[in-house]
């Protein structure tokens, strides 16, 4: 069946009405896409004045896990689309929500929850769907994490909160005096306190991707998959700081990364763009998670691709076809606010942007701290190794100071 998608007038009865939850830097993207298309977008957060709150229609502060909070702002903006940025929400209330028919969650209502929990998305990849991935246990103690290292993890192996992202909680250890400190580092970290840590056996990759993967409808109407070109980084305490796209790769190797990526995407379903996280060992490849949503190595498209990922997720969520074309090699290197501050300023942005090809984001995030990701620079060049060095003298280049 050929689907006519149409888009109202913003700030009307017709308008097309999406609210994001969560306003952080992927977020702001996805809203600046959306009001390209003329979509009346609603941005909440936890905190006033976040990134994304600045270029919306409308701004809220909420508790996001809070279900009357969440309800009553739900029914009170009535979105036809409630597109997740961040983890930590309430799932249940979004359940309901798409129960009563008040709104569609992007992706789907069970994509947002097997994912905002480390075990629903690691038992969904290597239990349901027999994927690959890295030797894992769960543990809720100290003495349960030890057994479950002992019992075949083994060492070197990383411990990490059940419920967080971006590295938060995160240990990597070496040997058995660091097993209790990573346990409490982790429990004292996760965002929930669901009091559970996974314990993952190191793989011992070449080199580490995110595949970035599109649900949309094609001309038919029928929901196609798409993968834009991989993407490379490097991560440092669970943290990305650097990523680049192409990614040059083994030919087997990337038809196992698309067909793990297809089994996980079709499994989470709906429409939208996944942030697949992949290890790659010559024509080994293990899953490791994903985000149903933009991700931020993916932010490197902004500079390599004719249509972003947030301009991909947002003409998907929407219905409308997407085109995952690279135009150049690009790269991306985070800015850090390398102070504490809420009056931060960034200077010599002039010299960061005569770097050839490069420029810059700057999230506008009201608080800084000294490892916050307050930015990023990008880059394009003939290759990705010239990219690279553009990306990251640039983003050098930009120093901060509390004003
Ligand atoms: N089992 C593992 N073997 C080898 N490296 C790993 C393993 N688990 C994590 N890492 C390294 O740590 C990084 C962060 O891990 P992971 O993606 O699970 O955490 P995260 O907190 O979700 O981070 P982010 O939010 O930045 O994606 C990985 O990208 C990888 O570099
Ligand atoms: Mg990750």
């Amino acid at each position: 069946m050929i689907t006519s998608v149409t888009i109202g007038t913003p700030l009307s009865p017709s308008a097309t009405r999406v609210m994001l939850l969560g306003s952080g830097e992927l977020g702001k993207e996805v809203i600046i896409a959306l009001q390209r298309l003329g979509v009346e977008v609603i941005a909440v957060d936890r905190y006033k004045n976040a990134p994304g709150h600045q270029v919306a229609h409308r701004a809220h502060v909420i508790d996001m896990t809070n279900h009357d909070a969440l309800m009553a702002l739900v029914n009170l903006e009535k979105p036809h689309l409630i597109v997740p940025e961040i983890e930590a929400l309430n799932t249940q209330t979004l359940a309901e929500i798409e129960q009563q028919g008040i709104a569609t969650v992007i992706p789907t209502v069970k994509a947002v929850q097997l994912t905002m929990n480390r075990e629903g998305i690691r038992k969904l990849a290597a239990e349901d769907l027999g994927l690959p991935t890295s030797p894992y246990a769960f543990a809720r103690s100290g003495a349960e994490l030890q057994a479950a290292i002992d019992n075949g993890i083994e060492y070197p192996c990383f411990i990490k909160p059940t419920m967080s992202s971006s590295g938060k909680g995160q240990s990597r250890i070496t040997h058995q005096a660091e097993v209790l400190p990573a346990w409490e580092y982790a429990a004292s970290a996760g965002r929930v306190d669901s009091g559970i840590v996974i314990v993952e056996g190191q793989i011992d990759f070449d080199y580490e991707i995110t595949l970035l993967t599109v649900r949309a409808k094609n001309a038919q109407g029928e929901i196609e998959t798409y993968y834009c070109e991989p993407i490379g980084h490097v991560q440092e305490k669970g943290d990305y700081i650097e990523s680049w796209q192409p990614q040059a790769m083994n030919a087997v190797a990337l038809a196992e990364s698309k067909r793990i990526a297809k089994a996980v995407t079709d499994s989470l379903g709906g429409l939208g763009l996944f942030g697949v996280e992949l290890f790659i060992k010559d024509e080994k490849v293990w899953f490791s998670e994903v985000s149903p949503r933009p991700h931020d190595t993916g932010m490197v498209t902004m500079a390599s691709q004719r249509f972003s990922e947030f301009d991909l997720h947002a003409r998907a969520i929407l219905g409308l076809p997407v085109n995952v074309t690279l135009t150049k090699p690009a790269a991306s290197a985070v800015i850090y606010g390398g102070v504490d501050s809420t009056n931060l300023a960034f200077e010599d942005i002039d010299k960061a942007l005569s770097v050839a090809e490069a420029d810059i984001r700057l999230f506008g995030k009201p608080e800084s701290f000294k490892r916050r990701r307050m930015g990023v620079a990008l880059a394009t060049g003939i290759n990705t190794d010239e990219a690279r060095s553009r990306a990251k003298l640039a983003a050098s280049l930009v120093k901060t100071s509390a004003a």
